[in-house]
């Protein structure tokens, strides 16, 4: 049979640097005098041979004289006691491959001489076209083949009957036909099995999963798309030490097979649809040797409910992640007595009770410690000295306070500290500030902690990598704002009372910043000039403050940042010409300022990455530059209560995002990935929040801000015909043209704009009949066309005539329901076609503004929406083995993830 098999090596270029950290190539050692062999090293140049090599990759590589070493050639490692090649590694790096530096051509059936090779990766080069070389199959030593997106990787794989060891990760690996299984004799020497995060479905894993031999010891099917329940079939793979199947969708519960599997040191059952009592799958464990081999149990995020019994049978038991379940009654005997524990994490579960010191009396091993959300309360008395040194703390919204706890000074490991929303309302105690110089991770928000803050950079600026991240947000600090740690990657200060300026930040020369977040405090002042020194920073957010004066030129060297919001301030000018140089702005909130002059044109050509821009309630005079159309990832275009003239441009129909009604992320935020050496990470997420007029009432959009595609010009001095173009933008959910002077019919084409939820064209000079396919919009929950000179009857069908009679007020010629019975002021004549009783209605009318009405219209929006999208925000997989922590999540969003890089290498270590 030929296969003709497609490769495209395409790395994931994690899975590179892991890998490579862990089975490190054998290096050439310098004392050894070492010739390659001759036909190792002809079969290499053959090999180069059928490569194109435009960039000279494989300029290390020839029959000169000096070169004639091929073990020094580059990507060749040999064995240092026999010489035979052992490793090819061609992979070329990211940036090599974004430069094109790459490897084309064919892969020469010539490696075939390379017989004691082990290590074979060619990633990352572009040898889509040749077909997969059948022969790699005969190599017959071959430990590790990347083989990226093979379309029938498992055929190859099924030819390697020594191989030990097969890594697969993430690599997008296309499901394997069942019907060709039978075929194929997968490795019986296999030991270590990971193909997780390849969304393979059950069928194409589990029927030769079970052909696998009884020495398999690590497997990791995580993040696939297994379904149904655990098969039984595990129960005949005796040797394993480790499962992996977290990040599917598995069912039912954890079948009592397991209990008498006498080497399962690790399950991982993370984050899939698991249920039932948690007692009953103690007892399923508890029927055999498993209870004394188990280190590792991991089944967060799953549906396991009622208490947790006694788990003192389990005594290797080293890490217990329970969080995100729904476990409760009380825990504080149950746990005790597990010594060895090193980590346990039991939040986001319905505990009850008290946790005192004997809970903890016997873990003196514990390093992490995740007990937030409601998960108990804790009474641990002052003068306490835990038994153990923490590294990973987290009590976020559990009830302590009012006082700082005063057993944390003992804690001085720590590296994350995490005690938000737990009742402070103390002062920083001196002490606190010496804690740990390894911490990395402080949050203190959502507390009532009020003081001035303590000089941070002093404390937290060592030499520790990474720097210290900081939250402080929401509590009652005052005074002016300390020198900051110049290597904190995110510092959140905001909602606090912080006065003065910030002109600190002129001193802080070199920083690594990457988040700052000072909004909602009583700064003042104008912005410093220095932020030349700050290109670093993704995230700057100085919104809610009393800033005054100009946007300084130096803040066009804010060259990496995505979102940048000033809003509400008091600041003024002409926006510099320098913010041209923030391409990649993302959002740009300049709303509640008097910023002046025109809508400058560099907008729309230098920012064409934007997805919201606000320059809402300023002074922008003049057109609106057609310029602006460039902006085709526009989402939110907010140009309200500014003094701008001129007509709408035609070209709106290029606001591309707009013209497609698929949801696109409820959220609009920025995030990134902050590694802490040796075994941790963060990633940290900025979630954009915006405030949007809806009938005069502002409304704060976040978790929701992405489904919002709205475009407000209301409330300037625009004239002339809507463009038939913005009918184009069927995406539109809000369009505000209210307050302005336009003019003309309202076309029939409104009515395309199926996904309209929020309608104004009030208080303008439009004419003519309402067209009736305004009717045909039933997502439509405000409508106001209040104040034009409308005429004619108003078309029936249920929709229209169900808003309120107000929403077609000041319109002399309109007439039908609901406007039947109505005179909208006294000066008009009654609608033709209308009779009866019409006395009551202008008290109804007032109640047109009262708050209730607004309320409800803009529940009405949320709803209307969150019945299409929701579900896409519910369900969207968490990534497994991270711990999220929504807890505090006023105004950002922490989603924490401990990047499991210690648990990949123990499994490597196997
Ligand atoms: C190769 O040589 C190095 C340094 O002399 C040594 O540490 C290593 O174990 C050797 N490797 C093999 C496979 O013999
Ligand atoms: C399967 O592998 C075994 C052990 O290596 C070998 O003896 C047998 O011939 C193989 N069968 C097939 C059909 O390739
Ligand atoms: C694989 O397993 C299936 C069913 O369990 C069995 O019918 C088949 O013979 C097995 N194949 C090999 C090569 O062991
Ligand atoms: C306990 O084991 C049985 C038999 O394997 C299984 O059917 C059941 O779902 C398990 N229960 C739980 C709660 O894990
Ligand atoms: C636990 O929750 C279940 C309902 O899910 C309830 O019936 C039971 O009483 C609760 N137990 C405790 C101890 O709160
Ligand atoms: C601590 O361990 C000892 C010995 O195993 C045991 O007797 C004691 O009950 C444990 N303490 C707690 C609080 O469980
Ligand atoms: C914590 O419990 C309170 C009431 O006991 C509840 O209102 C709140 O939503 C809970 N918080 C979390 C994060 O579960
Ligand atoms: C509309 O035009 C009229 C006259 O042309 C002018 O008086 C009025 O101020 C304009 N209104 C707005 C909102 O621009």
């Amino acid at each position: 049979m030929s296969s003709k098999l497609l490769l495209l090596f395409n790395n994931i270029a994690l899975f590179s640097v892991i890998f490579f950290q862990l089975k490190p190539t054998i290096a050439d050692s310098n004392n050894i005098v070492m010739r390659c062999i001759d036909e190792e090293r002809e079969a290499l140049l053959t090999f180069k041979q059928s490569l194109v090599d435009e960039h000279g990759v494989l300029s290390s590589w020839g029959r000169e004289a000096d070169k004639r070493d091929c073990c020094k050639w580059r990507g060749v490692h040999c064995s240092n006691t026999t010489g035979h090649v052992k490793v090819l590694n061609l992979l070329t790096s990211d940036e090599e491959n974004a430069r094109r530096k790459v490897l084309k051509g064919e892969i020469s059936p010539a490696l075939l001489e390379l017989h004691d090779i082990r290590h074979l990766d060619l990633s990352n080069n572009h040898f889509s076209a040749s077909p997969v070389p059948e022969f790699i199959g005969s190599l017959s030593k071959l430990s590790y083949i990347n083989l990226i997106k093979s379309s029938d990787w498992f055929q190859v794989v099924a030819k390697l009957h020594s191989l030990k060891s097969l890594v697969l990760r993430s690599c997008a690996l296309p499901p394997v036909n069942p019907s060709f299984i039978w075929h194929f004799n997968l490795s019986t020497s296999i030991q270590t099995l990971d193909l997780s995060d390849n969304n393979l479905p059950s069928s194409s894993v589990y029927p030769w999963l079970f052909n696998l031999s009884r020495n398999i010891i690590y497997l990791n099917l995580g993040s696939n798309s297994l379904r149904g329940s655990i098969p039984e079939a595990f129960q005949h793979m005796v040797s394993l030490k480790s499962l992996d199947l977290s990040d599917s969708e598995l069912e039912g519960g954890i079948p009592k097979f397991f209990g008498k599997m006498c080497s399962l040191k690790e399950l991982g059952l993370s984050e899939n649809k698991l249920s039932g009592q948690f007692s009953q799958v103690i007892q399923n464990l508890s029927g055999g040797c498993v209870v004394n081999s188990l280190e590792r149990l991991y089944l967060p995020y799953n549906d396991f409910t009622g208490p947790v019994p006694l788990l003192g049978g389990f005594s290797s038991l080293e890490a217990l992640k329970l969080h995100f379940n729904r476990l409760n009654g009380t825990i504080d005997k149950s746990l005790s007595q597990l010594s060895k524990l090193e980590s346990l994490s039991l939040d986001g579960n319905s505990f009850t009770g008290v946790i005192s010191e004997t809970f903890f009396s016997n873990m003196s091993n514990l390093q992490e410690l995740f007990l937030a959300d409601n998960s108990s309360t804790l009474k641990l008395s002052d003068d306490w000295v835990p038994p153990f040194q923490l590294k990973w703390l987290s009590l976020a919204s559990c009830k302590m306070g009012p006082h700082f706890p005063k057993w944390l000074q003992t804690q001085n490991q720590l590296v994350h500290l995490h005690i938000s929303n737990v009742g402070i309302s103390d002062t920083i105690p001196d002490w606190f500030l010496d804690l740990s110089s390894k911490l990395s991770y402080l949050n203190l928000s959502n507390n009532h902690i009020k003081s001035k803050l303590p000089d941070l950079s002093l404390r937290f600026d060592g030499t520790r990598s990474g720097g210290t991240s900081i939250d402080i947000n929401s509590n009652h600090f005052e005074g002016p704002i300390p020198p900051l740690p110049s290597n904190s990657p995110f510092l959140n200060l905001s909602k606090n009372k912080f006065s003065g300026s910030v002109t600190f930040l002129c001193s802080i020369s070199e920083n690594t910043w990457n988040f700052l977040d000072l909004s909602s405090n009583l700064l003042s002042g104008g912005l410093p000039d220095c932020w030349l020194h700050f290109d670093s920073l993704f995230v700057l957010n100085l919104a809610n403050n009393r800033f005054s004066g100009k946007i300084p030129d130096s803040m066009g060297f804010l060259n990496n940042i995505r979102i940048l919001n000033l809003h509400n301030n008091r600041l003024t000018g002409e926006l510099p010409s320098s913010l041209r140089n923030c391409s990649q702005l993302r959002v740009l909130d300049l709303g509640k300022n008097t910023f002046f002059g025109e809508i400058p044109t560099w907008i729309g050509e230098s920012l064409q990455n934007l997805i919201v821009l606000s320059l809402k309630s300023n002074k922008f005079h003049g057109n609106i530059p057609y310029q602006l159309c460039h902006l085709g990832f526009i989402q939110v275009l907010d140009l309200s209560l500014n003094i701008i003239s001129g007509n709408i441009p035609k070209c709106f129909n290029n606001f591309s995002a707009m013209t497609y009604e698929r949801c696109s992320n409820p959220t609009i935020g920025f995030g990134k990935y902050i590694l802490v050496p040796p075994r941790t990470g963060y990633y940290y997420k900025y979630l954009v929040n915006l405030l949007l007029t809806w009938k005069g009432s502002e409304n704060e959009y976040k978790s929701t801000l992405g489904l919002v595609k709205c475009l407000d010009l209301s409330s300037n001095k625009l004239g002339g015909a809507i463009p038939e173009e913005i009918m184009d933008l069927v995406g539109l959910i809000a369009l505000n043209l209210s307050r302005n002077n336009l003019t003309g019919p309202i076309t029939p084409k409104i009515g395309e704009l199926t996904s309209l939820d929020f309608l104004d064209l009030s208080t303008n000079l439009f004419s003519g009949s309402i067209p009736s396919s305004l009717s045909q919009l039933s997502g439509l929950g405000v409508l106001d066309l209040s104040y034009n000179n409308l005429s004619g009857k108003i078309p029936l069908g249920t929709q229209l005539q169900s808003f309120n009679a107000s929403v077609y007020a000041g319109n002399l010629e309109l007439c039908g329901l609901p406007l039947a019975n109505m005179y909208p002021d006294e000066e008009s004549t009654p609608s033709p076609g209308t009779d009866d009783d019409s006395d009551t209605l202008e008290d109804e009318d007032d109640q047109l503004i009262t708050l209730g009405f607004y309320v409800s219209s803009i529940l009405g929006f949320f709803v209307g929406f969150w019945g299409v999208c929701g579900t896409l925000m519910l369900n969207r997989p968490w990534r497994h083995g991270y711990f999220n922590f929504l807890t505090g999540m006023k105004d950002w969003v922490y989603v924490i993830a401990a990047v499991n890089i210690s648990k990949l290498q123990r499994k490597f270590r196997n």
